[in-house]
């Protein structure tokens, strides 16, 4: 079964989650910028990820347990948000947890878990107005213990799924979201599970993740380091702009070619790095200049600003982009470019690139991520890439 298009896209794409949600609850609390310390990165520890594939890498994902005794979830680690989100056994089939083949968490056997008899909501989707898929998951804020890379944290700030959209996380194994963005306070309330770990352990403020495509696997995040065995040759950092709490490359996001051709004029210059969408998200005006470039078949398939090519030309496409950051090219393989038949659309393939309504900024997602070793370093603000035994050849 393919993913529909929310599934694919915008499922995890707290990005745009998190842009909504800046827009639509709590003000922004003020901080003291925290001091991190500075001492060089270690090897940190391992957590192998899974690959949640349909047909395509969907997410990658690893075990995070909650609670005392603990209870194991699947989750995302998601670049684009900062809120620790997952099921609660108060929701109900009724309430939209329709997925017989996912955990919940159940608060009552856990002694150490603590109901802060808060609601929560967040709601994400592609266009404000128009009659679309609006994924959304509401439910309450609790305390509890959480164990990840056996580092444990108590009374941890989580949000506990009460109610959602029937297709939140699709027909998929994932259960939860864990958010690794800058920002250093949650939508839910309290700090961000990875500041609070990085914060009470003393780690490096620095993770790494080994995103790979199915065929090759092992894909693994490292926290408080990086795996040296995991990359070749040296890491390309690139400044971060983190003002609201993005990896948004900034000044070094220079340029994308297609085939070799330069796009003659991007209408950004920057890009948001998110290790929770799938694939890639351009404005429109990008993404049909580069569509253009490749097709002139290529066409918008909905308002949601899926974009797609009937599947009789998908063999005679050549579709490498290479977008250059730091002076360093990063290519995405031709066979990226096609994502999977398009749902409701018989004979029609989907594209890579989309551009939801009032989407003014490139996300860089799974798609370029899987093929490069990635560095993100909280504490000097910079994203590093660095080329693996599976990067396509420049
Ligand atoms: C938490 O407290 C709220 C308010 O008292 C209650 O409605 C809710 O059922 C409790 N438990 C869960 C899992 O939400
Ligand atoms: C990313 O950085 C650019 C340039 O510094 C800025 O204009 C833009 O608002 C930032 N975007 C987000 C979503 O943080
Ligand atoms: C490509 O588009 C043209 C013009 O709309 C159309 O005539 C042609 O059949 C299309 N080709 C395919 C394979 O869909």
């Amino acid at each position: 079964m393919w993913c529909s298009v929310a599934e694919c896209l915008f499922i995890f794409s707290a990005v745009v989650q998190g842009i909504r949600l800046e827009s639509l609850t709590v003000p922004l609390e003020q901080r003291p910028v925290y001091q991190w310390r500075t001492a060089s990165a270690g090897p940190g520890r391992n957590i192998p990820l899974g690959d949640a594939f349909q047909n395509i890498d969907l997410q990658w994902f690893g075990t995070l347990d909650v609670g005392t005794p603990p209870q194991k979830f699947s989750v995302v680690f998601d670049t684009g948000s900062t809120d620790l989100l997952i099921p609660s056994t108060a929701c109900t089939p009724q309430a939209g947890c329709v997925n017989t083949k996912t955990r919940a968490f159940n608060d009552k056997i856990s002694p150490t878990a603590k109901n802060l008899t808060r609601r929560w909501s967040v709601t994400w989707g592609t266009g404000v107005g128009v009659s679309v898929t609006q994924e959304s998951c509401s439910g309450q804020v609790f305390t509890d213990t959480v164990s990840l890379a056996g580092y444990t944290i108590k009374d941890q700030s989580l949000g506990l799924i009460t109610k959602q959209t029937p297709t939140l996380f699709g027909n998929t194994e994932l259960e939860g979201i864990i958010g690794m963005g800058f920002k250093r306070s949650s939508s839910i309330g309290g700090t961000p599970f990875l500041h609070t770990l990085i914060e009470k352990q003393k780690l490096p403020p620095i993770f790494s993740m080994y995103l790979t495509p199915k065929a090759i696997g092992n894909a693994q995040l490292t926290i408080g380091g990086i795996d040296e065995s995991k990359h070749q040759g040296k890491i390309n950092y690139l400044p971060i702009e983190a003002g609201r709490g993005y990896w948004n490359v900034s000044t070094g996001f220079q340029k994308i070619a297609v085939n070799g051709v330069d796009v003659s004029e991007l209408s950004v210059k920057y890009a948001i790095a998110d290790s929770g969408t799938s694939n890639m998200v351009a404005p429109a005006r990008d993404a049909m200049a580069i569509y253009a470039m490749i097709h002139k078949n290529i066409t918008m398939l909905d308002r949601r600003g899926a974009f797609g090519v009937d599947c009789s030309l998908v063999t005679q496409l050549k579709a490498v982009i290479t977008i250059t950051m730091g002076g360093v090219p990063y290519t995405i393989p031709t066979k990226e470019f096609i994502v999977g038949p398009f749902p409701g659309r018989p004979g029609m393939c989907q594209t890579l690139i989309n551009s939801p309504k009032g989407v003014d900024f490139w996300i860089i997602g799974g798609s370029l991520l899987k093929y490069y070793y990635s560095v993100w370093d909280i504490g000097n603000r910079k994203l590093g890439f660095a080329t693996t035994a599976h990067s396509p050849q420049a």
